[in-house]
């Protein structure tokens, strides 16, 4: 598979009180086709991930609004797979081309979050759970992952020290990037002391209510050829796994990223050794551990090694999460996937400024739905 990057569009994330869905949208839009030189009417084709519209905006069919901000009458559709909607979106984008259907698409990710109390976003990204045994019985997302957290800490050698370094080294990441919502670092301590939102996970272990759009522009071979292209996507793969945690096999690791990112590999024929950084899912602190695991970049049980020696940082041996991740650059949900596939590129193109990774080639995005229900991997390569 070869699938040009042409153009991405970020806004800053965070809480963007003066701008609606739309505006955000828009604004993304505008950016990335601003970034690949090209005009509205040669889009041929436009896929928006998006979880919350209707739940905490009051707005569904946001892919005829993607299309409407563009004044195009293109096909245009709104993809939902919980916190994995910008990726799934990409894979999308991505089948559309590969199928012939289209030659140039956009792919955007938008959500809005912070107009509504908290209590109404819990509620809403819960729907990424399943509603009868999870939900009804009182559980949240912090609930859920602080399950996971429990049965791995009980299991293998990580200490809540280490786990804390996961959010310390996202919030050195996101002190140096211009579009992240948090820009303060902090320590162990800070972590460790900071409010319990579901034990062992303090407010700093999770990702923060965020606004906030992306978008990428994506092409076929030939036209990204003629267009002198420097990134492209090699692998891009989706598994499934069950809604609930009390259906998993394992709460040890998270088989769909293991199953999606072993697909993606085989498509861009790389192995774990040829990534040289990976945007991965951190929603909460522990997360970041069962994604380094899923990559094959640390054996099961040993992730937190990496994370004790410091290798995690854009300057080290394996970087993770160089945008700050979603702890630190913020999450808003169905723009997720879109921003990681936006930091592989600027990693990748070599303008990430201050937290750039030298000589990079390959990158990996790592995606996740619910508490692991959905994961989607792409692999990005730099060909030039
Ligand atoms: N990290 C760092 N700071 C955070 C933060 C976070 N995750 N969440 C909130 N804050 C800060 C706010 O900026 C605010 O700072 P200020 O007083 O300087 O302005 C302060 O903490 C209080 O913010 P508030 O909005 O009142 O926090 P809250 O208690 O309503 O929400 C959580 C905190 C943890 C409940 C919320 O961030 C949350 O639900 N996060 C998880 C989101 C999630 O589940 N996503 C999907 C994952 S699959």
């Amino acid at each position: 598979m070869k699938i040009g990057v042409l153009g991405i569009g970020i806004t800053k994330f965070g809480e963007i009180w003066d701008r609606g869905i739309r505006e955000l949208l828009l604004d993304s839009q505008l950016r990335a086709l601003n970034d690949a030189k090209l005009t509205p009417e040669q889009i041929d084709s436009i896929f928006t991930g998006n979880m919350c519209g209707d739940s905490l905006s009051g707005q569904l069919h946001i892919g005829a609004m993607a299309s409407e901000n563009l004044n195009l009458d293109k096909p245009s559709i709104r993809v939902e797979g919980a916190c994995a909607s910008g990726s799934i979106a990409l894979r999308q984008g991505i089948a559309a081309i590969e199928s012939g259907a289209a030659n140039i698409v956009m792919v955007n990710g938008v959500e809005k979050m912070t107009d509504v109390s908290t209590d109404q976003v819990t509620t809403a990204l819960m729907g990424a759970g399943d509603e009868e045994l999870e939900g009804f019985n009182g559980l949240t997302f912090p609930g859920l992952y602080a399950l996971l957290a429990n049965a791995y800490m009980d299991k293998y050698d990580l200490t809540r020290e280490v786990l804390a370094e996961v959010s310390v080294k996202n919030h050195y990441h996101g002190a140096r990037n211009t579009y992240s919502q948090f820009k303060n670092e902090l320590t162990i301590d800070d972590v460790i002391n900071s409010t319990m939102v579901a034990d062992p996970l303090t407010l700093m272990d999770c990702s923060p209510i965020t606004d906030g759009a992306a978008t990428i522009i994506i092409a076929n071979e030939s036209i990204a050829k003629k267009m002198n292209t420097e990134v492209y996507i090699t692998g891009s793969a989706l598994a499934t796994d069950t809604l609930s945690l009390a259906r998993r096999k394992s709460l040890l690791e998270i088989s769909a990223g293991k199953m999606a990112a072993q697909n993606a590999y085989k498509q861009a024929k790389i192995t774990p050794k040829e990534i040289n950084f990976a945007e991965v899912h951190d929603c909460f602190s522990i997360a970041e551990i069962y994604a380094v695991e899923a990559l094959g970049l640390a054996k099961q049980g040993e992730a937190g090694k990496l994370y004790k020696e410091k290798q995690t940082y854009f300057d080290a041996k394996t970087p993770i999460n160089t945008s700050g991740g979603l702890k630190a650059c913020g999450h808003p949900v169905g723009a997720t996937g879109v921003k990681q596939a936006i930091e592989a590129t600027m990693q990748l193109r070599g303008e990430a400024k201050e937290r750039q990774v030298k000589n990079a080639t390959i990158g990996v995005t790592h995606n996740v739905g619910g508490s692991g229900a959905t994961a989607v991997i792409h692999v990005f390569k730099r060909m030039k």
